[in-house]
């Protein structure tokens, strides 16, 4: 909203069809609000596994254009966007970029301030490891802090916040992107969650990511492509993150069979993935052959047909 805010004379949005529901519904809202057009790229059924690249995203753009956002690593697929090439290029049409990193935080290196990232946004529960419901966080670039303003004013944000003076008076750079009082609890746990990440260093974390991807890719050719079943993520580990998606007609139904059969704890994403994640500082590679000698076993068997459990919904 602070992006749209910042463009009054321009009326387009651009996202695309893969990015996480709530983007997606937010950025609907905000269009609907603000009577701008929301154009969304088709990159479910163009063979790219999600991904977005520069010329894909390049015949969107033009000067009406004043936000486009996608997500780092897309959620389903597990596709990596090129994130300094696509800010770059919007930038060159006066937009703004704001990039949905919760699948990439913790997993891979990022470098807003190097790449000139405008805005970033994401969560700490999945490679942050900081637990369900720890606090979400969000990047703006020194560049355009004074020029965004969020839309709730709170004391956080309050020049002298103590004064509790009659009037807002924003504080200048990021401090002026607070709202109110932070979940304290929460916060302790990233604290200790991503002091454990700095301490392994981005770059290892990475490696081991591609690393235990690659395992997963090598293992999936030899046990499950067999039985039916299809890679949905990037077999280029520079163009992937920390997980891989495989899919299978059954999916929803495997999923809950190797929660209760195999005790293995896929994500199930519509329509038809298992969503499985190395998540590096854990992980470990004989963890990876186990699990998926249990998904081998599971689907062969088709034991996961008997299931009388027909809650579907898998974390
Ligand atoms: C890419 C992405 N964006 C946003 C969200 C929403 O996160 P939250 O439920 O913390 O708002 C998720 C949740 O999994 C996600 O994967």
């Amino acid at each position: 909203m602070a992006v749209v805010k910042a463009r009054p004379n321009r009326k387009t949005i651009i996202t695309d069809a893969a990015n996480f529901p709530t983007d997606r519904y937010i950025l609907q809202g905000i269009a609907q609000q603000f009577g701008m057009k929301l154009l969304v790229i088709d990159n479910e059924t163009d063979g790219s596994f999600e991904r977005i690249t520069p010329e894909k995203l390049a015949p969107y753009l033009n000067d009406d254009v004043a936000l486009v956002t996608f997500e780092v690593i897309q959620y389903r697929s597990g596709a990596r966007n090129p994130i300094k090439e696509i800010t770059d290029l919007a930038r060159k049409h006066g937009a703004l970029v704001v990039w949905d990193a919760s699948h990439s935080a913790g997993s891979i290196r990022m470098d807003f301030d190097a790449n000139e990232i405008d805005l970033a946004v994401g969560c700490t529960y999945k490679y942050g490891n900081s637990g369900p419901g720890a606090p979400a966080w969000m990047y703006v670039n020194k560049r355009v802090q004074n020029e965004l303003q969020v839309a709730i004013q709170g004391w956080f944000a309050q020049k002298n916040q103590f004064a509790m003076g009659p009037t807002f008076e924003r504080a200048d750079g990021i401090r002026g992107f607070q709202i109110a009082t932070p979940p304290m609890l929460g916060v302790q746990c990233i604290k200790v969650a991503f002091s454990m990440l700095a301490e392994a260093g981005i770059d290892a974390i990475e490696k081991k990511a591609a690393l235990g991807t690659s395992y997963m890719i090598d293992l999936f050719d030899q046990w499950l492509a067999p039985l039916g079943m299809t890679l949905k993520t990037p077999r280029d580990p520079r163009h992937r993150g920390g997980h891989v998606s495989i899919a299978h007609p059954d999916a929803a139904q495997i999923c809950v069979g190797l929660r209760e059969i195999s005790h293995v704890i896929p994500d199930f994403r519509a329509p038809d993935a298992i969503r499985l994640a190395v998540s590096p500082l854990q992980t470990s590679f004989e963890e990876i052959w186990e699990g998926f000698s249990r998904i081998r076993d599971l689907v062969a068997s088709k034991k996961y047909q008997e299931i009388s459990n027909k809650d579907l919904r898998v974390t």
